[in-house]
C-alpha cells in the first residue's frame, strides 16, 4: 500500500486524516513542528487505529530535515496541512504568517521535486472566495480579495501551485478547499486543542459547556440571513478525513490539477449551532449577542457538486453528529492535550 507524508499531520485536521488512511490501508508518515499540536494526538491515533505512524519532529520549513524524511521513506503523495491559521493573529503578525505557510510550500515542493515525488494535496479553504463572489461558492469562481493576511497566504499558495503545476508537467495537484471543520472523533480520544482563548465558534461554545469560558458572544445579529446570526457551511471532520482518502486515491491514480470544495453544501446560522448543541448534549450555553466581528462574511457555504462527481465524496454526519462528538471529546478532555 502507499506511504502518505501528513506535513503538519499532528493537527486537528491531520490527526484524523492520518486514522482515515491508517484504517484504509495507507502507511502514514507525519512530520510537524508542534507549533499547534503535540505528539499525543499521533499516539491516540496510533490506540485508535492499533497501527504505527512514522512521526518526525520538524519544521517543514527546514529543507535539509525534510530532505531526510524523502530519502528515509518511498513517499507516494503528500498532503500539506503544515500552516498556522488563526485570522486575528495573521493580522497581528502578517510576517510571521506569510514566511511560515508560504516557506513551508516552497520547502516541500523543492525537497519534491529533489525526490521525484509528483503528488500533492494542499488544505485550502473557502476564505480564497473573498468578499465578492455569491454563494454557494463553485470551483471555476475566481478567487476572491481576501479579507486577512491568512487569506491571502492561502490564495498565495494556491497561485504557487498552480503555476508549479504548469511547469512541470508531471506534477499533480490537488487543492481542497475546506468549509467549516467542526466535531471530533467518535471515540473522543483526538479533537481540535486550540490555545488559550479559541477564536472559532465550536471551540468556544464546547469551552462555555465545560466551564472554561463565561459566556458565549454571538458577533451581530442583524446580518441579511434568516435569525441575523451569520451562516455557514460546518463539516463533521471525520467527513472531512474521509475526503482527503477518496482524495489520495484519485491522485494515486490520476495526473490531475484540481481544485475542490469539501463542505457540505448546508449552510447553519450561529443560533442553530447553539441551539442544537444545546439539544443533543442537554447543556446549556450562556450566550449574548455582541458587535459584528470585522471580516465576516454574512454567509459562506459550499457548492459540493465536484467532489461528489470527481472523488464519489460526500458528507455523511449531521449537524447533530458534529455537535454530540465536539462535546464529547471537549468532556473527556476538559484540557485538550494538556496533561495527558
Ligand atoms: P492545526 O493548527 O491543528 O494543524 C496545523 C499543523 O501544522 C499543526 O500541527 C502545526 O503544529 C503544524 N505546523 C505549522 N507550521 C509548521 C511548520 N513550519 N512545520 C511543521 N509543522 C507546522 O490546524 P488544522 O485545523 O488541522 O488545519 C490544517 C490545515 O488546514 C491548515 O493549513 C489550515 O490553514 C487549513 N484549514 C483549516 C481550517 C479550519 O477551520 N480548521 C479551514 C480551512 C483550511
Ligand atoms: C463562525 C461563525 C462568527 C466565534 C474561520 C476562518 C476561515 C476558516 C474557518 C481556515 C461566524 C461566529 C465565532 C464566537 C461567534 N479557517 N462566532 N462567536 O470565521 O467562518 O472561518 O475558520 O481557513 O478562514 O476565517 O469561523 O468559527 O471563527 O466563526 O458568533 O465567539 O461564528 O461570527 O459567523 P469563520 P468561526
Amino acid at each position: 500500500m502507499a506511504t502518505v507524508l501528513l506535513a503538519g499531520g499532528a493537527g486537528y485536521i491531520g490527526s484524523h486524516t492520518a486514522v482515515e488512511l491508517l484504517n484504509a490501508g495507507y502507511e502514514v508518515v507525519i512530520a510537524d513542528n508542534f507549533a499547534n499540536s503535540s505528539p499525543e494526538s499521533v499516539r491516540r491515533v496510533e490506540q485508535i487505529t492499533g497501527k504505527k505512524v512514522t512521526l518526525y519532529e520538524l519544521d517543514i520549513k527546514d529543507r535539509a530535515g525534510l530532505s531526510e524524511v524523502f530519502h528515509a521513506h518511498q513517499i507516494d503523495a503528500v498532503i500539506h496541512f503544515a500552516g498556522l491559521k488563526a485570522v486575528g493573529e495573521s493580522v497581528e503578525k502578517p510576517i510571521m504568517y506569510y514566511r511560515n505557510n508560504i516557506d513551508t510550500t516552497l520547502s516541500l515542493l523543492e525537497v519534491m521535486q529533489e525526490a521525484d515525488v509528483k503528488k500533492i494535496i494542499f488544505s485550502s479553504s473557502a476564505t480564497v472566495y473573498g468578499e465578492t463572489n455569491p454563494v454557494p461558492y463553485t470551483e471555476t469562481m475566481p478567487r476572491g480579495v481576501c479579507t486577512n493576511p491568512y487569506g491571502w497566504t492561502k490564495a498565495m499558495m494556491e497561485q504557487i501551485f498552480e503555476d508549479a503545476a504548469r511547469a512541470d508537467q508531471a506534477l499533480s495537484v490537488i487543492l481542497l478547499r475546506y468549509f467549516n471543520p467542526i466535531g471530533a472523533h467518535a471515540s473522543g480520544r483526538i479533537g481540535e486543542d486550540p490555545q488559550g482563548i479559541p477564536n472559532n465558534l465550536m471551540p468556544y461554545v464546547t469551552q462555555v459547556a465545560v466551564g472554561k469560558r463565561a459566556c458565549l458572544t454571538i458577533y451581530g445579529n442583524d446580518y441579511p440571513t434568516p435569525d441575523g446570526t451569520c451562516t455557514r457551511d460546518y463539516i463533521h471532520v471525520v467527513d472531512l478525513a474521509k475526503g482527503h482518502v477518496k482524495a489520495i486515491q484519485y491522485i494515486l491514480q490520476n495526473h490531475c490539477m484540481e481544485i475542490i470544495n469539501l463542505g457540505t453544501g448546508q449552510p447553519y446560522s450561529v443560533t442553530e449551532i447553539v441551539d442544537t448543541f444545546e439539544k443533543v448534549n442537554g447543556v446549556k450555553i450562556n450566550h449574548v449577542y455582541g458587535a459584528r466581528r470585522a471580516g465576516d462574511l454574512p454567509a459562506c457555504y459550499a457548492n459540493a457538486d465536484k467532489a461528489l462527481e470527481i472523488l464519489g465524496w460526500k458528507t455523511e454526519l449531521s449537524l447533530e453528529d458534529m455537535c454530540r462528538d465536539a462535546w464529547n471529546w471537549q468532556k473527556q478532555n476538559p484540557n485538550g492535550y494538556q496533561n495527558a
